[in-house]
């Protein structure tokens, strides 16, 4: 269990670690330093945090707590590990805790040689700034991979502090988690932006692409939330019209559009596995060799 006494250091007090910090305090946790790299950031934080002991140099925050919430850039967490730990302020019996998707615990490695208990809890979302963060991290499934169970309960005890809700992970399934995570986010405003490129093409100049895009965009996110991907699924996979794919194919290649043409068979592959439960197998089948000729 996460204890009443333990007093959290943020290293990194960026869009992830202010809203952290923040939310342990109004549960009322002691924040007891955040470090950031520049005076410019700290400022910053300073807002969220008024009452912290806030400072540019990473071994003074650290030695003001026992619970270290490394929450830099992923790059950069596993030299301030090695850091902290070789500055003798990792302490044994203190938690060491990164919050990235991507990476496993052996970047906390120094930290563990130290004695800590070393653990990741990485929210599922996006936060495009600390407001946003803020208001999104309650609500939000985090991933918890943890060095042992007793750490893993502690981690999952944190995580419902901060009013999320806790998913265990192996830490061997973490970049398969955090694949599938960039499609369902980052790729997919990248797919958005394939389509808006068509958009302004024909016509729809600079915002207007997205903005003509949008409506079907949350339409298509609601009824993913009602119905799930297999019947939210509509157009032309899930309808068997064939003569459509084809023509979008045909038009595709005959213009060249490479990117287009690569993206659009791997994903109507995808939708074609969706949808065959309610196609008739021939139709399928037609429709897996035409894309296959594209391939
Ligand atoms: N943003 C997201 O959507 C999201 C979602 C889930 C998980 N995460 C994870 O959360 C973690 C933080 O991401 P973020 O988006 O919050 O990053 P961020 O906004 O770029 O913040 C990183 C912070 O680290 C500080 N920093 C860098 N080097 C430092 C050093 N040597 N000493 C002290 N502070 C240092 C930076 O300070 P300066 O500003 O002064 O350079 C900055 O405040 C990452 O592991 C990321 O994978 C992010």
């Amino acid at each position: 269990m996460v204890r009443k006494g333990d007093r959290f250091v943020v290293i990194g007090g960026g869009r992830v670690g202010t809203a952290v910090g923040y939310l342990l305090a109004q549960a009322g946790r002691s924040v007891a330093a955040v470090a950031c790299r520049s005076e410019e950031s700290l400022e910053k934080v300073r807002e969220y945090l008024p009452y912290t002991y806030l400072t540019t140099d990473m071994v003074k925050a650290a030695r003001k707590g026992n619970v270290l919430l490394l929450t830099t850039p992923d790059d950069l967490i596993a030299d301030a590990c090695v850091t902290l730990a070789s500055a003798g302020v990792v302490k044994r019996g203190s938690y060491v805790v990164h919050m990235s998707g991507a990476l496993g615990l052996d970047v906390l490695a120094a930290a563990e040689e130290a004695g800590a208990a070393t653990a990741s809890v990485h929210p599922l979302q996006t936060f495009a700034d600390v407001r946003g963060a803020v208001r999104k991290i309650p609500g939000s499934v985090f991933a918890v991979t943890a060095r042992d169970p007793r750490t893993g309960e502690w981690a999952e005890d944190l995580v419902r502090l901060l009013g999320g809700e806790p998913v265990r992970l192996e830490e061997e399934n973490k970049v398969l988690y955090h694949l599938g995570a960039v499609l369902a986010s980052n790729l997919l405003v990248a797919l958005e932006h394939a389509a808006e490129l068509l958009y302004q093409e024909i016509g729809m100049e600079g915002e207007k692409a997205l903005k003509a895009l949008l409506p079907l965009i949350e339409g298509t996110v609601s009824n993913l939330r009602r119905l799930g991907t297999e019947r939210a699924l509509t157009g032309p996979v899930a309808r068997g019209d064939i003569g459509i794919i084809r023509r979008h194919l045909e038009k595709l290649e005959e213009e060249g559009r490479e990117e287009h043409l690569h993206v659009y068979v791997a994903l109507t592959r995808f939708a074609l596995d969706l949808a065959e439960a309610h196609l008739s197998r021939s139709r399928s089948q037609e429709i897996a060799e035409l894309l296959e000729r594209y391939t």
